[in-house]
């Protein structure tokens, strides 16, 4: 009787040691093309590490989208002439002086709401519901009228905002866009999701 015991132990032991390494198989067969298909700059990104952006080829007046946490972030090489508009829009907007500060940074809460005047970097989301509005730097266009000096357009429900990010009054966004931390590595690399050593 005990040996009949003691032999079916022995085959439940072997049993579940068998179980165990084909689980440890297949746990691998299925983790490993997974974890391959992301490089780590991807596994980081979805972390919310900092993401670094080359701006060495962006042009004056182009505009380029990098993803920090699932988010868009654009970087906008402003013209001189786009800072030329910015002050002479105050009356038209809701916090033209960027004094809700949920939405920038201390170090963006300027006239031109950027560490360098020329460079705006602006989380590209709409801040009535989430829609990615478009960057639309035409002057005067026929959709969107005579009085419009460049800027984004949110196509979802009409909001507008300057390109500094500033939104308009009467429109449904309730702030002006986001600018994410940031701080520059050198003259054309920015660090998105960092703060500057200074601030
Ligand atoms: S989500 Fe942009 S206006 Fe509504």
């Amino acid at each position: 009787m005990s040996t009949v015991d003691d032999v079916d132990l022995g085959r439940r032991r072997f049993l579940t040691a068998t179980a165990t390494v084909v689980g440890g198989v297949g746990v691998a067969f299925v983790a490993v093309p997974f974890l391959k298909s992301w490089s780590p700059s991807q596994r980081a990104q979805a972390a919310g590490a900092p993401v670094e952006a080359d701006i060495s080829k962006l042009e004056e007046g182009a505009l380029m989208t990098v993803e920090w946490r699932g988010k868009p972030v654009w970087l906008l090489k402003r013209t001189q002439k786009m800072l030329d508009e910015l002050p002479g829009l105050k009356d038209q907007l809701r916090d033209p002086s960027s004094e809700e500060a949920s939405q920038q940074p201390k170090y963006a809460q300027n006239a031109t709401r950027s560490i360098k005047p020329e460079v705006l970097v602006l989380v590209g989301i709409c801040t009535h519901l989430g829609c990615s509005p478009t960057f639309r730097p035409d002057v005067a266009p026929a959709d969107l009228g005579p009085s419009w000096k460049g800027g984004f357009f949110c196509p979802c429900h009409g909001s507008r905002f300057d390109l500094a990010g500033r939104v308009y009054k009467g429109v449904p966004a309730p702030t002006n866009l986001e600018v994410p931390p940031y701080r520059y590595l050198s003259n054309s690399q920015v660090l998105i999701g960092v703060n500057p050593e200074t601030a």
